[in-house]
């Protein structure tokens, strides 16, 4: 790898996702000793936020490419780091989204309030059309502003009490939120885990799939795939292991299915295709990657009316309350773009994006390829996730930035298994992806490999 100044500045302040605000930041100290000059509250901080790293990994990265544009102001940056959709909304999808809001307009066509589950008929489409065959119903759906929210409103439901497992490397919100509902404890400055919270360890060595046998019970297990970050999709006879487990534990599965749309090797899309699946596990999903909704914002949840608490008491219940007191429903506008999404014409015309996305996957694939790097994902998911035997996540982020422009985002900020990767989005418009494959090819010039 090439020599270069590396940003240590990075390493101590993304260490900022590693370590929590009060041992890694004598500014924070400072800000709270200066405020003692001031009026402070009797409020205590709560000692959950106390324990979280200052910092989420996206918008760290928004912030170092911000930086970086300061550097090099005439510098084209290409961002491949944080996963947003690139390409328009079909124009079907977008119109029925203008009608809604004309709609709106008119007395006929105004409303208020909705269901805070969603509109019925998106409830029922949504089961139709993702878990046909499955037995899901359009009730067992809730319609949302987006996983990520769904996340922290799971962890509501789910309260402090419970001990959680998660694939490393994993979506950084899963801990975070953990974290944020005290499900943590302090965080390990070596390893950089909190140690209540087990993390499962996704590698090559086992096809990115957890050893279970060797995994302690916890009450809930946070299980992404197609993964986000390292690209795999689980198949049929991983999810059936995972099914088995958590059924001899007792164990709920929160399974993150928001990257569904972009498998294309028959692994399975919902993790209710695996009987059984109903009793142990809520789905998660998203419009946000399947249809270019990230800004527009819409998701949903699946809560089976068969899970239960250990008491009996039918889970579905709780989160409906959940949602009622928290949630007002999403926006009207927005429903009536998801119900064009999944009509004939829409699905068509996302998923020709879906693709399209894929084939810039291939197209940087090769780049690395040709670098000499063993790339993983992209065949079913919209991310690649490169390996660098023996580097620094941390430092390859910067050296990639600093020698092509292009943004990454480090492994190690998925949690302590990403270490030595970079995660590669393929969001981007094609002539972008283009050149950021000519510019990384030209990194061979300069020895990085
Ligand atoms: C990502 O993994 O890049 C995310 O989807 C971005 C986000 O959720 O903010």
């Amino acid at each position: 790898m090439l020599k270069q100044t590396v940003d240590y500045a990075f390493q101590a302040s993304s260490c900022v996702s590693l370590q929590p605000k009060s041992k890694l930041h004598p500014e924070s100290l400072k800000r709270v000793k200066e405020n003692k000059n001031g009026h402070c509250t009797k409020v205590m901080r709560s000692v959950n936020m106390e324990n979280l790293t200052s910092v989420y990994l996206f918008p760290e990265i928004s912030r170092r490419e911000y930086e970086h544009s300061q550097r090099y102001p005439n510098a084209k940056i290409i961002k491949l780091g944080i996963g947003d959709t690139s390409e328009p909304i079909p124009e079907c999808i977008a119109s029925a989204m203008a009608k809604q809001a004309l709609a709106l307009s008119t007395v006929e066509g105004y409303s208020g309030y909705g269901d805070e589950q969603g509109n019925k008929a998106l409830r029922k489409r949504i089961a139709e059309k993702f878990y046909k065959n499955m037995g899901i119903k359009g009730e067992e759906v809730f319609v949302s502003d987006g996983a990520q929210c769904d996340i922290s409103r799971l962890q509501m439901l789910l309260g402090s009490h419970v001990t959680v497992a998660v694939q490393d490397p994993s979506f950084p919100a899963y801990i975070d939120s953990s974290v944020i509902f005290g499900r943590a404890r302090n965080l390990q400055g070596q390893n950089g885990k909190y140690d209540r919270i087990v993390y499962m360890k996704c590698t090559p060595n086992n096809d990115f799939f957890p050893d279970l046998s060797n995994t302690p019970r916890t009450d809930i297990i946070f299980f992404c795939s197609p993964n986000n970050p390292t690209g795999t999709a689980a198949s049929a006879a991983q999810l059936r292991r995972l099914v088995d487990f958590a059924t001899a534990n007792g164990s709920i599965i929160v399974y993150d299915s928001s990257y569904a749309a972009y498998i294309s090797d028959g692994s399975p899309t919902s993790i209710y295709q695996i009987p059984g699946a109903k009793q142990v596990a809520i789905e998660i999903s998203s419009f946000s990657k399947f249809a270019g909704f990230t800004g527009v914002r819409l998701g949903w949840t699946v809560v089976p009316e068969e899970l239960s608490y250990s008491n009996g008491f039918p889970i579905i219940k709780d989160y409906d309350r959940i949602v009622c007191t928290c949630f007002n429903g999403a926006s009207n506008i927005v429903q009536a773009g998801g119900l064009a999404c999944l009509s004939d014409e829409g699905f068509q015309a996302v998923s020709r994006v879906v693709n399209y996305y894929k084939e810039n996957a291939n197209i940087l694939a090769e780049a690395f390829r040709g670098l000499g790097m063993v790339v993983y994902g992209g065949q079913n998911a919209p991310y690649l996730w490169v390996h660098f035997p023996g580097s620094s996540s941390w430092e390859l982020f910067a050296d990639i930035l600093e020698k092509t422009h292009i943004v990454t985002i480090p492994g190690r900020g998925f949690g302590p298994g990403g270490e030595s990767y970079i995660r590669v989005s393929s969001f981007g418009h094609r002539e972008t992806i283009l050149e950021a494959s000519e510019r990384l090819t030209s990194l061979r010039k300069l020895n990085f490999n």
